[in-house]
């Protein structure tokens, strides 16, 4: 059998901002890898190469930039703009051509799932499963699109983000289609927030009656949309890290599973892992704590940083405290004084959206 992939990075990433003005959200990296990665990795470990990648017009370029044929994943990918994101299903309906009469697993660009999509593809039984979704427990349905199962663990209905949840287990971004879904699709009406959704494409099936598989995840599954989860994600992929030192490292203290990789310079350094610290990076001075990734190009200087990320060629020197819990933007500079603050007084030059909070 062959199934198709589609792999969704176009949309809008308003809640990711001010990172998203400048780079797709789907590109920033979890453990110094973009999340994108992570997607088609997944997508090639469960034997599918020929992937269709939906790009938006503002973020196409950077998209394909990245990603490159596919060549140096061993797939084959196929870019294909949306105008709008105008909702999942839409985005099924541009890859309508591409798609043909293949089934295909769709994949959100911007999530994150531990321990593959294997066992989800094994488990499809074409011409007989019209769609196949995967399901998470999680504490607050009410912002998901939440299933409701039979007790042979079929779907029989999902709601969007419902006041009164049917039950706990909420939509991961990844889901298997027969190619019937485009008849469906085809049939959609935009909801209340103006989208063409994937829940109710999927309803659609139920209402005619065709079989909707439900599977739980394996591991666990993260939705990069919002910093925090960037956060969590980076802790979740750190904490499975194991300890590669191949920079240059001099009277510091490494413990625990760091990687510093080659062209990484740690100088006078305490770093504790989980950390990655990516290739060209300059540690001097500094402390860095678990849970932290330093972009390729950064510099930390005088500084402590604990439990955050930062992108590539960003700069943090001479802190009076502990940066904790934090996301640093490309190219973005984090300065103190290196000996200490003049009067109390602070100079700030940021961007639209930034977020300082002291
Ligand atoms: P969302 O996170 O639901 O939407 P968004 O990217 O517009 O973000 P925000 O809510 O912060 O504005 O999208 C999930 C994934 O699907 C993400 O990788 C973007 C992608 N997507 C499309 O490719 N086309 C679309 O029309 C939509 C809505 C999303």
């Amino acid at each position: 059998m062959k199934l198709k992939g589609l792999i969704l990075s176009g949309g809008k990433g308003t809640r990711l901002r001010p990172l998203t003005f400048t780079r797709a959200k789907q590109l920033i990296p979890i453990a110094n890898k973009p999340n994108l990665f992570y997607v088609v990795e997944d997508l090639v470990e469960a034997g599918i190469t020929d992937i269709g990648v939906i790009i938006s017009p503002e973020t196409g370029d950077e998209v394909r930039e990245a990603l490159g044929d596919g060549s140096a994943f061993g797939a084959k990918f196929t870019y294909i703009l949306q105008d709008q994101p105008n909702g999942l299903a839409h985005a099924v309906r541009t890859a309508r051509e591409y798609l043909g009469s293949d089934p295909f697993v769709m994949y959100l660009g911007d999530n994150l799932l531990w321990g593959g999509i294997g066992h989800l593809v094994s488990s499809y039984q074409p011409g007989e499963d019209y769609a196949l979704v995967l399901l998470t427990e999680v504490d607050n349905p009410s912002q998901f699109g939440v299933a409701e199962l039979d007790s042979l663990g079929r779907v029989v209905r999902l709601v969007e983000k419902p006041k009164v949840p049917p039950s706990n287990l909420a939509l991961v971004g990844v889901y298997l289609f027969d190619p019937y879904i485009h008849e469906v699709i085809e049939t959609l009406k935009p909801s209340w927030r103006g989208e063409y959704e994937i829940t109710d494409a999927i309803q659609g099936l139920v209402d005619r009656g065709l079989k909707v598989k439900a599977h739980k995840v394996r591991g666990w599954w993260k939705d990069t949309g919002r910093p925090e989860d960037l956060l969590d994600a980076n802790r979740l992929v750190l904490s499975k890290l194991t300890r590669r030192i191949e920079g240059s490292v001099t009277d510091s203290e490494i413990s625990g599973e760091v990687v510093i990789e080659e062209g990484a310079t740690v100088v006078r350094s305490v770093v504790r892992g989980p950390a990655h610290i990516a290739r060209g990076a300059w540690i001097e001075d500094s402390y860095v704590g678990p849970y932290t990734s330093i972009g390729q190009g950064s510099r930390v200087v005088g500084a402590e940083v604990e439990y955050s990320i930062l992108l590539p060629e960003a700069v943090v020197t001479h802190l009076p405290s502990r940066l904790d819990s934090s996301v640093i933007g490309q190219r973005v500079a984090v300065n103190g004084r290196r000996n200490g603050p003049v009067k109390n007084t602070m100079q700030l030059v940021l961007g639209d959206r930034s977020q300082v909070n002291l």
